[in-house]
């Protein structure tokens, strides 16, 4: 009744001031919102200009007991970009640490490292919570902004800092060519702590710089698991069985790394197409095709794309959405990087494949059959 008074009377941008005066008078200020209306508010407050409400102490208040209600969750991070929220930046870097993965968590970390208050960050990254600082660490690491080195790089040498906090630093620092660089130089001088050489040689695999990939090949020795006779042709390959059960084990085998691209059903990451069907799509030549040279046949959308921006950063992977304003590229780690279109220089289709050559390497001759075994067995269920 008393929206269709509001529809009735004035515009649109009206009817929404007004709905967001009327909702945060019903609410006492000093108290936590109630769940249910902080979706309206949130809609109201998406259609408000940001001068209004800034210039408004209670609708500036109501903002910010809004933004307390959402804490941590992804939505937090529009709402202060678009209001210009100060001093929020523990809330920030919640969002990126919960969510280092997402575009608004990548986002969150990249108004952070915009500001003043990098120092935050720091202290995040060597204190006492492992897990937090870990999750800081992927999202500085996936954020394409090279403000992050100076942060991620102490930390690989660091005896103090945990090992998956680590392990994020390198996988974040292969995201660039100085990190890359880094990361190789520190292994040539025998630098690198023992428990990160098989993350360092797994990152600098997937590495966009031709160079850096074939040095690390000769730097990092091939893993234990690894076969060193030459593979049998791929016709004779075809005609041995594998086990499938078996197969699937290699496959959640994190040397093997397959997961880290690839789900099968409701496990692994989607990096990659998903091999859910895969045994109906190629037969078991085509599939061996894939693993040993996955740069000989790219599937269709996976295609590998470098996009310079005009500040200098760079965004490597899959393009996987893109609108007249916004491009959305996800990188070798799962990560995806939003790019408004105004601040993009370039874009150039790579010739690889986002997949790493030389997978089958890191398993037995034996192991390679029962993974493709597995992957054949892989149809849909009838
Ligand atoms: C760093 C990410 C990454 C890893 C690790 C990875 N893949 Fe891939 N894979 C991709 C991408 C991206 C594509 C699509 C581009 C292409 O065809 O090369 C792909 C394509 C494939 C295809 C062809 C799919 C199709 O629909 O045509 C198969 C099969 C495959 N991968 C199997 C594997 C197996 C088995 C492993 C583990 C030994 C593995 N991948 C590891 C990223 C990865």
């Amino acid at each position: 009744m008393l929206a269709g008074f509001f529809v009735g009377r004035y515009n649109a941008g009206m009817k929404w001031i007004a709905l967001f005066f009327w909702l945060a008078l019903q609410l006492p200020a000093a108290e936590p919102l109630p769940p249910e209306k902080v979706n309206t508010l949130i809609e109201a407050l998406g259609r408000l200009d940001p001068a209004l409400v800034n210039g408004n102490p209670a609708l500036k208040q109501r903002l910010n007991q809004v933004l307390d209600a959402v804490r941590g969750e992804p939505r937090l991070v529009g709402l202060i970009k678009k209001f210009k929220v100060t001093g929020r930046e523990a809330d920030l870097l919640a969002v990126a640490a919960g969510h280092p993965n997402d575009p608004a968590g990548v986002e969150a970390l990249g108004m952070v490292l915009g500001g003043d208050e990098i120092k935050s960050v720091n202290a995040l990254l060597t204190g006492n919570d492992p897990q937090q600082a870990a999750s800081v660490a992927r999202a500085l690491g996936n954020s394409n902004n090279q403000k992050v080195l100076p942060l991620l790089t102490p930390l690989v040498t660091n005896p103090k800092v945990h090992a998956n906090v680590r392990k994020e630093a390198l996988k974040g620092l292969a995201n660039f060519e100085t990190g890359a660089r880094q990361i190789l130089a520190w292994a040539k001088e025998g630098k690198l702590p023992q428990n990160a050489t098989f993350t360092a040689s797994l990152a600098l695999s997937t590495v966009r710089w031709p160079d850096i990939k074939a040095e690390s090949a000769k730097v990092f020795p091939r893993s234990p698991g690894a076969n060193a006779k030459p593979l049998p042709p791929v016709a004779e390959l075809i005609k041995r069985k594998g086990n499938v059960t078996n197969g699937s084990k290699i496959f959640l085998r994190e040397t093997a790394a397959c997961a880290r691209c690839h789900k099968v059903g409701p496990l692994g990451h989607e990096v990659g197409p998903a091999l859910t069907e895969i045994g109906d799509k190629l037969p078991k030549e085509e599939l061996y095709e894939a693993i040993i040279d996955p740069s000989a046949g790219i599937s269709f959308g996976y295609e590998a794309w470098l996009v310079t921006m005009k500040d200098g950063n760079a965004a490597f992977g899959i393009i996987q959405s893109e609108t007249d304003t916004e491009l959305e590229v996800k990188g070798p780690t799962g990560a995806v990087t939003r790019h408004a279109k105004v601040g993009i220089k370039s874009r150039q289709q790579q010739p690889m494949s986002l997949m790493p050559p030389g997978l089958h390497l890191t398993i037995k001759e034996e192991e390679l059959v029962d993974l493709i075994e597995y992957l054949a067995s892989l149809k849909k269920k009838p």
